[in-house]
């Protein structure tokens, strides 16, 4: 009797210690952004109704819910219904002219079953026009027609159907601003909009079964739970188990480094393929700015709120906190900015330094650092009459377009700022657009501190762009 009253007890406790959980989860994250990329077999599923129910809730008490419906296998069934044969380049379907009606009528169909089930909930879903496209143009000879990528996400319109309480689902159509229509990966639009929206999460919900130990080769120190799901990554520990099964994902047709499609490969549909698809897409994601996503399995009840609400979760998290950080150069990371820097010096962009030149001005530079590893770097060189001269800035180009070159200059700025410069210049070739756009001003030679100007290469040519640091701020 006493013992099944302590049971009992231990019950109620681990309901109250659930309840705790959930209520500092939804502190934490009310009023944020979530993006939910839903395969399409999770639609097929009995308990999909639940899923869009716990969708509508999350809308209900606070979150800014967004829905990106895949609907490849519906598109398949519905494309041979009508007798048209789809064909690929590597794993992307060419959509043609005569096949586009046909995947717009399936998109929507997927995305009005979304719809459904949340009227049924009393929220309202919003299929809309929120994506820009543009055609892929020709690949490898082959003329793509209607097969797109994302342009841009109209987050204007998204904003505010969201600040309305609503529920937007992007469909796999997106559109030129001529009105031509575009298949466009689901998967990408879920990237895309996640990054566009600075979503908190992004959750990837399939029926892929997750990573696992045991199906995927993984080094020992991943946590796993129970049937060997991995219970959460970094990133550094996504990119090992993508290299430990780079077999499987290059058969899964996927680029390790930018996690893109490789047009001319085969669509990989191996065993073990969706999840590491799903490892690349969560790993692209966390480089553009997500702090979390989540591989939830679209079979278990609840596994969503399970997810969001609980420490243990019930698939698989890729955490980026503390993933990067803009840090003073160590004499070890040299070699790494010299081979940042070696091609930008051959081609003349970059002026030669030697790693020897580099360590004397240790001091000086920065880095950007991601998960363990460089990727970008600059320099700010004192020339007296308190302006500083910004150099040596350089971005991997796999990660170019990520904002890391304009974190740096920003940082750069900030140090100049602290050691009460009033001006900050660089010496550029081929990059014043660029500088431009962070609100550098072309500037004369005779503006330059006395030291500099006579050490200034008047063959080389460079031009000149400054920024005066009275209350201006990096864009
Ligand atoms: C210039 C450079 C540092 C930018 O790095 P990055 O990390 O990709 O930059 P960000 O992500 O902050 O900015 C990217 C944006 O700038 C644009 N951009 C990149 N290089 C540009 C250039 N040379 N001119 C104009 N715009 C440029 C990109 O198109 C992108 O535009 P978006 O806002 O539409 O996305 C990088 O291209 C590089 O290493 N260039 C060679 C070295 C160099 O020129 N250094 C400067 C001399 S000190």
């Amino acid at each position: 009797m006493i013992a099944e009253a302590g049971k009992a007890g231990e019950k109620s406790w681990s309901r109250v210690e659930l309840i705790r959980e959930a209520f500092h989860y939804q502190s934490r994250f009310e009023g944020s952004t979530m993006v939910f990329k839903v395969d399409f077999p999770v639609t097929e599923n009995p308990g999909f109704p639940f899923l869009v129910k716990d969708l509508a809730l999350l809308a209900r008490t606070g979150f800014r819910v967004v829905i990106v419906p895949g609907a490849k296998e519906w598109i398949d069934s519905v494309l041979a219904e009508y007798g048209i044969v789809s064909s690929y380049s590597g794993s992307i379907r060419i959509t043609t002219s005569q096949a586009i009606p046909f995947v717009e009528m399936a998109a929507y169909h997927v995305a009005a079953r979304y719809m459904t089930g949340l009227a049924g909930s009393r929220v309202d879903g919003a299929i809309g026009n929120f994506v820009r496209a543009r055609g892929l143009g020709v690949l490898n000879g082959l003329d793509m027609e209607h097969t797109g990528e994302v342009d841009k996400i109209l987050t204007d319109s998204l904003s505010r159907a969201l600040d309305q309480g609503m529920i937007p689902i992007l469909p796999c159509i997106g559109y030129s601003p001529a009105g031509k229509p575009y298949n466009v990966p689901s998967d990408e639009i879920a990237l895309a909009a996640s990054g566009a929206l600075g979503a908190v999460k992004l959750f990837i919900v399939s029926l892929s079964g997750g990573l696992r130990k045991g199906v995927h080769a993984m080094p020992d120190t991943i946590e796993t739970g129970e049937e060997g799901r991995v219970v959460r990554l970094s990133p550094q520990e996504g990119e090992m188990i993508l290299a430990a099964n780079a077999a499987s994902t290059n058969a899964a047709s996927t680029n390790a480094a930018s996690g893109k499609p490789e047009p001319g490969t085969t669509p990989g549909r191996l065993e073990g393929g969706r999840p590491l698809e799903e490892l690349s897409l969560a790993l692209r994601a966390s480089r553009a700015g997500v702090e979390r996503v989540h591989i939830v399995d679209g079979r278990e009840d609840g596994a969503i709120l399970r997810e969001l609400f609980s420490n243990l979760g019930s698939g698989t998290m890729l955490y980026t906190d503390e993933y990067e950080s803009i840090r003073p150069l160590r004499s070890s990371d040299i070699p790494v900015i010299l081979r940042l820097m070696d091609p930008l010096m051959r081609q003349g962009i970059l002026v030669r330094r030697g790693a020897e030149q580099i360590l004397e001005k240790k001091a000086d530079f920065a880095v950007f650092e991601i998960d363990g590893s460089v990727h970008a770097c600059g320099a700010l060189h004192e020339w007296g009459e308190a302006q500083g001269e910004i150099a040596a800035v350089a971005t991997d180009p796999l990660y170019a377009d990520m904002g890391l070159g304009r974190r740096v200059v920003g940082c750069l700025v900030d140090k100049a700022r602290k050691k009460g410069f009033r001006r900050v210049f660089v010496l550029t070739t081929h990059t014043q657009d660029w500088f431009e756009s962070l609100g550098f001003r072309e500037a004369a030679v005779d503006s330059l501190p006395e030291r500099r100007r006579k050490v200034y290469d008047r063959e080389r040519r460079s031009k000149i762009f400054a920024l005066d640091l009275e209350g201006q701020q990096i864009p």
